[in-house]
């Protein structure tokens, strides 16, 4: 890691990364070979698809509130890197096998799905074993730790033939489908600008995956990639230019990215992520004709469209406990109909926000160990 320091302000254009490939972190992963065990894809067409929780932490015990609401799957197994942990999480959340490893899990042939929880920087080696036995997979946010990792696992998805989305479960919720479907059809004209911060006040815990160097900590990969993806969704995967201005927490990482996007044809973005600044969190698309603001739009319930006429109309979609089974309702229905990406969020989306977020963290000096 560099040197604490207090601020940085740089710019670059969206550009590849020249970050060294990095895989295998969870280096148990590779005694385990490159076996291909294809066991669940052909028996998940005739019934619901069978998820396996990958690294039961705290992502686990949110998205189990209401995981069982979800229609066409159903958890069957949780692999923990410990067997107590792996049984005591199955017996909590009701699955049926509990794997005292992630390779035990790959290897099973009553996994169809595997829901990948783990911190960032082990996205890429469980996601790609997972996927070389044959297993679909929804990974947590952000996909990877950089573009390098992200391409690895597009790639790996492609040759296994298997499904890999992104768990950007906020793409998910209705309230995201209508805003995006309303802007699409041009009811705001032309987006021009998007303006958006995610941030909290968080206790500054050095060992906490959110400041944890070695857990990939910050707030850009944490929290940024929220606001990131709502500027692809919007404006699309290119912007010509981002620019940066990073405070940094006394581990290294940031702790608050402030960043302007400008887009070919003049759309600009501003986006601010951070963990040490209580905000609301919020979402305004500016278009030519009118305003869409999005309130809570990582997880979102509502929104409100004004017009340039004046005219002004509330849009709800309530949701009860948190709503992560959405995702899980996506990607069982692609899997189900033997689609390798979702449409709501498709892998290029996920790589180019990689991509941002690297040319971010190499003008901030943020590099992660193994980078
Ligand atoms: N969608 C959302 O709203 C949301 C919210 C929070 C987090 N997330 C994402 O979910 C992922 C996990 O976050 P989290 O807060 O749930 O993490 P966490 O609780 O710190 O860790 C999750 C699990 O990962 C496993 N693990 C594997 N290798 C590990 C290592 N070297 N160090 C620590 N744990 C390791 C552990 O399970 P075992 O040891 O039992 O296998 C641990 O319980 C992150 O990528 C994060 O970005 C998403």
């Amino acid at each position: 890691m560099p040197p604490i320091k207090k601020q940085c302000f740089a710019v670059h254009a969206g550009r590849k990364s020249a970050f060294p490939v990095v895989i295998g972190i969870l280096s148990e992963f590779r005694a385990f070979g490159k076996r291909q065990i294809n066991s669940g894809v052909k028996q998940i067409m005739a019934g619901k698809i069978r998820v396996g929780v990958l690294g039961p932490g705290r992502i686990v015990r949110r998205v189990m509130k209401d995981f069982h609401k979800g229609q066409g799957y159903e958890l069957t197994a949780i692999a923990s890197r410990s067997p107590e942990r792996a049984e005591a999480a199955a017996r909590e959340y009701g699955a049926k096998y509990a794997f005292g490893s992630y390779e035990a899990l790959a290897a099973s042939g009553e996994v169809d799905l595997v829901y990948v929880a783990v911190p960032h920087p082990f996205h890429c080696a469980a996601s790609m074993l997972m996927m070389e036995h044959g297993k679909h997979v929804l990974c947590e946010k952000p996909m990877a730790l950089n573009e390098r990792e992200a391409r690895l696992m597009v790639d790996c998805a492609r040759k296994n033939g298997v499904f890999l989305m992104e768990a950007m479960w906020t793409r998910c919720f209705p309230a995201t489908k209508e805003l995006a479907a309303l802007v699409r059809a041009g009811v705001i004209g032309d987006v021009r600008h998007i303006y958006s911060v995610f941030s909290s006040c968080s206790l500054e815990d050095p060992q906490s995956r959110a400041f944890n160097p070695a857990l990939g900590g910050g707030a850009l990969l944490d929290i940024g990639v929220y606001p990131l993806m709502a500027c692809t969704l919007l404006l699309g995967s290119a912007p010509e230019r981002v620019q940066g201005a990073c405070h940094y927490a006394s581990t290294g990482v940031d702790m608050r990215m402030a960043m302007q996007l400008i887009y070919p044809g003049g759309a600009t973005a501003q986006l601010m992520a951070g963990m040490d600044a209580g905000a609301p969190s919020q979402l305004f698309v500016y278009g030519a004709r009118g305003c869409i603001l999005m309130n809570d739009f990582w997880h979102p319930s509502s929104f409100t469209l004004r017009t340039a006429d004046g005219g002004s109309r509330e849009y709800a979609f309530p949701v009860e406990n948190e709503g992560f089974f959405h995702e899980f309702e996506e990607a069982a229905r692609c899997i189900s109909a033997g689609l390798h990406e979702s449409p709501l969020v498709p892998l290029d989306e996920s790589i180019s926000v990689a991509r941002i977020t690297d040319g971010l963290r190499r003008d901030a000096g943020i590099v992660y160990p193994g980078e």
